[in-house]
């Protein structure tokens, strides 16, 4: 049977409280945080501007102080014992860290995604990103022998901050077991859906971008997922059952 998805089109933090509490398997995302805004700001990121993927300029941004409630609610949609990768750049990972640790999660160490080539900033351009390794209750990696650097080359062209398959790969075959269902609350182009997806999980995700659910939605199509309910039929962003008019219907990217 091939993997299934579901995704919505709301707010991270409210559709994280729609998910039944202990429900998923493994949470990794990659917020927009608000030192994006500021690398903008200054114009070294012009890749960020514009991409073949997207017809905004960019995409709302997530403030730091709503990392208090969106830690809460992972913790509270996450199993007894699993964790939570968070992509972000070093001066978000100070912010983040300690939030994490508030709202339950035992922080072990940020992982290093190496894009190989240098990007934006000017005080040492940046070649790397962080992503910080959390855990609630106690779940044991499935391999031990797995560095904490992780190489791979950036997207170029793609959705705007779009990250690689392969690093959602690792962390995957890494925290999750086939069948299990992996989340994302700031899908993008959803990037870690088709990692999840491509290992035999099943995923879920949100994104408040109309053209990020729709750029996901076919990516996770032609990774050969399909619609359906992961979550109870009584979860309120169940597109399938429950239809509203900001969710993505029945497999059709409108
Ligand atoms: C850094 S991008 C994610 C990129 C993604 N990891 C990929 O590889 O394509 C962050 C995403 O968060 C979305 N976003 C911003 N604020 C949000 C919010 N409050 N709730 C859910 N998504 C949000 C943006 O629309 C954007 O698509």
């Amino acid at each position: 049977m091939p993997p299934c998805f579901q995704l919505a089109q709301t707010d991270a933090v409210t559709w994280l409280r729609s998910l039944p509490p202990s429900s998923a398997g493994l949470m990794i995302t990659d917020p927009a945080y608000e030192s994006l805004e500021k690398h903008r700001a200054i114009g070294t990121t012009t890749r960020l501007k514009h991409s073949r993927a997207s017809s905004n300029d960019w995409f709302t941004i997530f403030p730091n102080a709503r990392f208090p409630e969106l830690f809460d609610a992972a913790y509270r949609a996450l199993k007894k014992d699993a964790h939570l990768y968070l992509f972000c750049d070093a001066e978000t990972m100070f912010v983040a860290k300690p939030l994490g640790e508030a709202a339950g999660f035992k922080f072990w160490k940020p992982l290093i995604w190496d894009k190989r080539t240098i990007g934006m900033g000017y005080h040492y351009r940046a070649r790397c990103e962080m992503i910080l390794f959390f855990e609630k209750g106690k779940r044991r990696l499935n391999d031990l022998g797995v560095p904490d650097i992780i190489e791979a080359p950036r997207v170029r062209n793609g959705y705007p901050t779009e990250k690689p398959v392969e690093v959602g790969e690792v962390l995957i075959r890494q925290s999750s077991a086939p069948g299990d269902i992996v989340i994302d609350p700031f899908v993008g182009s959803g990037a870690f859906g088709v990692a999840a997806v491509s290992q035999g999980r099943n995923f879920a995700g949100t994104d408040t971008s109309r053209l990020a659910c729709d750029v996901a939605k076919g990516r996770l199509d032609q990774a050969g997922a399909r619609p359906g309910t992961l979550f109870a039929p009584d979860s309120r962003e169940t597109w399938v059952r429950r239809p509203r008019p900001n969710t993505i219907q029945g497999g059709e990217a409108a």
